[in-house]
């Protein structure tokens, strides 16, 4: 038998809401096409910004968007993505496909599209190509009220009161695509940029250092020493795909192998997680300096018949039980892990959303993040599961995974289950609280290739959960194979 004990009177920290943030890169159809299509397009639009995108991921209560890169970032240069846009300097987008970036879509544009999904945002800077003196001049820009030309610039632009900037970050994959600097250097370079990044007109920055990327310990380590003290976050990347240069595969055209492969990749986030933060530990004991998964997800071959470098790939069952295993991990590391951006939003990687001219559907994976939403800010409650395995070729991963909080008298439960082989029960006793009545809701697919198109848009959605029930205070579960439930529980 399956069990899950949940202590319900042990909250320890805090989920923090960030964990669920989004991010946003200048890259294939993205920000052009996904979230931006210009004030004259018949799609309807606010300013510029895709109405039915915008409304469909409010409902995600997305708490952080991170832009404009990625790669991107460490080529942008803030000032050509202002002004009238016809008269805005274009450029040429080398990471993503060498096509031109006309700029239409500046800071601006960025402020308002976080203003419209009520997301804080998260600005990334350019370290690996531009100046310190750019990078000081974009936050003051964003930020003072007071008298400077940068503060007329902006007032002639049309924005006459500052943003609030809350988190910015000092380049991205420093160590490759952001300049291709060796840890120490980039530490240095770190302190010097952030001196720079101004707390200006009672502006609060969180000043985010580029961090490792997947098992990259020298890397966090060298931070840790050498630049700590001046960081409030470091950034981990980790995508849940096969080593660089072996094949990706199919999104959606894929064996069991290949998924349980899949999993067992994205459950390497809790060695990951467990390992930079024991490095973090020993130089911050105390925990202030976060940890800030600001890339992560599935990372598959272009959709057939799209660019290559576009990253457009459709998004499965698999992808959204990938989802619901890394989130529960983020629940679980929520001590150190305090900010996370799936990559990326709309029609690039494991999106949320896919659009076609004035068609989107809805991703499994935007599903997983809506069900999952009552978590945010939630009292993480510790949890032991004791669970079969699923195997696959002498190998094997839990077949469970689970996370629990507690927020306003209510304890909200995640348990996807791994196995798409066979259905099966689990026993979750709740120690510490006498919990009365459960509702619940279930994802999961006719097949783990299953997946939502233009034309069948609801393929794979949530569906009230009925195998669920209080028995002599034990609560009993069915899960059907590969499915994710969430739960909430009430006295
Ligand atoms: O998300 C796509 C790319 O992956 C980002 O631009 C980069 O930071 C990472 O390597």
């Amino acid at each position: 038998m399956n069990t899950v004990i949940l202590h319900a009177d042990r909250g320890t920290h805090t989920i923090n809401r960030n964990i669920y943030g989004h991010f946003a890169e200048h890259l294939g159809r993205g920000i052009y096409e996904g979230l931006w299509v210009g004030e004259d397009s018949a799609i309807p639009n606010a300013g510029g910004i895709r109405s039915d995108v915008v409304a469909a991921l409010k409902k995600l209560r997305p708490a952080v968007l991170r832009w404009p890169g990625g790669c991107f970032a460490d080529e942008y240069h803030w000032r050509d993505g202002i002004g009238p846009r016809q008269k805005r300097r274009a450029m040429l987008n080398t990471h993503w496909g060498g096509v031109v970036e006309n700029n239409h879509f500046g800071t601006h544009e960025f402020f308002e599209l976080c203003a419209l999904l009520g997301a804080q945002p998260y600005i990334c800077g350019n370290v690996g190509s531009g100046t310190v003196r750019e990078m000081q001049d974009w936050v003051e820009y964003c930020t003072f009220s007071g008298k400077s030309p940068l503060v007329d610039l902006r007032r002639l632009h049309g924005r006459e009161e500052p943003w609030k900037l809350p988190y910015f970050g000092v380049g991205n994959e420093n160590m490759g695509c952001g300049g291709t600097m060796r840890p120490e250097y980039y530490a240095d370079e770190f302190r010097r940029y952030q001196t720079y990044v101004r707390n200006l007109s009672g502006n609060q920055v969180f000043k985010i250092a580029c961090g490792p990327n997947g098992a990259n310990y020298e890397w966090t380590e060298v931070l840790m020493m050498r630049a700590m003290e001046q960081m409030d976050g470091l950034t981990l990347h980790y995508y849940a795909m096969p080593p660089w240069g072996e094949k990706k595969g199919s999104a959606t055209r894929f064996e069991p192998e290949e998924y349980f492969e899949t999993l067992r990749l994205s459950l390497v986030m809790d060695e990951l997680l467990t390992r930079h933060s024991a490095i973090m530990d020993r130089y911050d004991p105390a925990k202030r300096v976060a940890l800030i998964v600001d890339e992560w997800g599935t990372w598959w071959d272009a959709e057939p018949g799209t660019h290559p470098d576009f990253l457009c790939q459709q998004s499965t069952m698999r992808d959204a039980m990938v989802a619901a295993l890394t989130l529960n991990l983020f629940h679980h590391h929520g001590d150190r892990v305090r900010m996370a951006n799936i990559a990326q939003t709309v029609n690039v990687l494991q999106a949320m959303v896919l659009t076609e001219g004035p068609r989107i559907t809805l991703t499994p994976t935007y599903h997983v993040f809506e069900m999952f939403k009552c978590h945010q800010d939630g009292v993480f409650l510790p949890l032991h599961v004791s669970c079969a395995d699923y195997h696959v070729g002498g190998r094997k991963i839990p077949s469970l995974s689970a996370s629990a909080s507690r927020r306003d008298g209510r304890i909200s439960l995640s348990v996807a289950h791994t196995d798409p082989t066979q259905s099966t029960d689990v026993e979750v006793v709740v120690q510490g609280a006498r919990m009365g009545s459960v509702e619940g809701r279930i994802l999961h697919g006719t097949t783990l290739q299953a997946h939502n198109t233009f034309d069948q848009p609801a393929a794979v959605r949530p569906e009230s959960f009925r195998d669920a029930w209080f028995d002599t205070e034990k609560l009993r579960l069915t899960l059907p194979a590969a499915s994710i439930v969430t739960l909430e529980l009430v006295e």
